[in-house]
């Protein structure tokens, strides 16, 4: 089938990678010329794993191919992907005028029937103001349907996740859209849940909050364990193993990062209060995200006394491994409050450091260009971001070259006993000291 994506984003240009794979005929739009010039050449700007591969498979099948017009996008498919960004304003809600104007753009070239689907991230009824939009600003009063397909990818596996999902889900209000965004998904074989729009857009917000909610439980057991002489590890094992709660997301570490758990959950916040049910459950996942940090460099500080002139070398960046996405990274905020306390920070990270450097995320601090260039001469090396090449280096080596070996893993990455017969002095998450 002919499909438009607006925005060629994470979700969207992933997004089209995978409907091109699996044989549908796929335009990219997007407003930024520059990306759509270095698509055409070939280079993809962002790093997902396999991303680079489909999408120049698909291009030159002839399947994929960019646009900056949305009209031409409109004019060649049956339906149109919605896929912009929905960044959050300062008090916690979504800001929706990229969507707006989206669905305005849509509205000013729109002649015959097409199907609109949301697959941003917004808050429930968005969708009934997208169809009012389009139907108030389009002269050619043309057919048409919206629909709100949520996307559940994770980035680092994101192709993964959309070649094999758990469920699709489509939230229409119409017979004829929800039975072509069926054909649209037939070639994935999973199971579709059809549900109204707002439904499905609650799906979303409630998916990611509920997620974040399982860390911020393993994170406030990590403390109690911490407290009371237990092992977090265990303890998710023995929890988690209950199908009814399940083992994943019930990792301690740092607390939760990215571009969406932080966002969607102040959204869903802001969502629940302006409709007048606060969700003050998901106010305390927040602080105790917020909070498990703060322990984390409490701890830091208790171990080394002072942090002032201190040598802390930091490994990893990005928000979560298989990634550059530095963005509301918590390895980024520890960088900085440990800077903010005067100590000298080095960090490495495998694919993070270009974005940090472009962005000037972590100002102050040195990058190193390895692991070990990292460490060398460190009074301290915190692990922020569970790479798996972390797991690769030769940590005899590391605690050869450190002042003082000293090893906060904040992520469990790490075996503690295996770490202490190295020499280190190391400390877990939720783990015996
Ligand atoms: C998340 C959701 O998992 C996706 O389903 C959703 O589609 C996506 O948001 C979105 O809304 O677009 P993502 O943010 O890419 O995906 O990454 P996750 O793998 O969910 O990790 C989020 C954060 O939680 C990371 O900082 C990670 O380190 C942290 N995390 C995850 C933990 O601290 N503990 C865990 O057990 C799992």
């Amino acid at each position: 089938m002919e499909l438009c994506i607006i925005g060629s984003g994470y979700v969207g240009l992933t997004t089209g990678a995978c409907f091109a794979e699996v044989g549908h005929k796929v335009i990219c739009v997007d407003n930024d010329q520059r990306k759509i010039d270095a698509l055409r050449a070939g280079k993809v700007p962002i790093y997902e794993p396999g991303l680079e591969d489909l999408v120049h498979r698909n291009v030159s099948a002839q399947r994929l191919s960019f646009n900056n017009s949305i009209e031409y996008g409109v004019d060649n498919a049956k339906i149109v992907f919605i896929a912009v960004p929905t960044p959050p304003q300062p008090d916690g809600s979504v800001d929706l005028t990229y969507i707006e104007r989206v669905a305005r753009e849509i509205a000013a070239v729109l002649k015959e029937y097409r199907v609109v689907v949301d697959k941003s991230t917004v808050p429930v009824k968005t969708g009934e103001k997208v169809a009012d939009t389009i139907k108030r600003y389009n002269k050619a009063s043309a057919d048409f349907d919206v629909v709100s397909n949520p996307e559940f990818l994770r980035e680092g596996c994101a192709v993964d996740d959309l070649m094999n999902p758990d469920r699709i889900v489509i939230g229409s209000n119409s017979d004829r859209a929800t039975a072509l965004m069926k054909q649209v998904y037939e070639p994935f074989l999973a199971p579709v849940i059809v549900t109204d729009i707002n439904s499905a857009e609650l799906i979303k917000h409630a998916a990611n909050s509920f997620l974040a909610l399982k860390i911020s439980y393993a994170n406030a057991l990590s403390a109690i364990c911490e407290a009371s002489g237990a092992d977090i590890e265990r303890v998710v094992d023995g929890i988690g193993s209950d199908k009814r709660i399940g083992r994943h997301f019930l990792n301690a570490g740092l607390g939760y990062g990215g571009s969406c758990f932080p966002k969607d959950l102040a959204a869903f916040i802001a969502i629940a209060e302006d409709i007048g049910v606060p969700f003050n459950l998901l106010k305390e996942v927040q602080q105790i995200n917020t909070a498990q940090r703060e322990r984390f460099v409490k701890r830091v500080r208790d171990a080394l006394w002072v942090l002032k002139e201190k040598r802390i070398a930091v490994w990893g960046l990005t928000f979560k491994p298989d990634t550059d996405d530095v963005r509301s990274s918590v390895a980024v905020d520890l960088v900085n409050d440990f800077i903010r306390e005067g100590a000298e920070v080095t960090v490495y990270d495998p694919k993070g450091m270009d974005k940090a450097a472009e962005f000037n995320l972590v100002p102050g601090a040195k990058f190193a260009d390895s692991p070990l260039a990292a460490a060398m001469g460190a009074e301290a090396l915190i692990l922020a971001t569970e790479w798996k090449e972390f797991l690769n280096v030769d940590m005899e080596e590391v605690c050869k070259v450190m002042h003082t070996p000293m090893l906060f893993d904040g992520r469990n990455l790490f075996d503690p006993q295996t770490m202490r017969q190295f020499g280190f002095q190391y400390y877990g998450i939720g783990r015996k000291v």
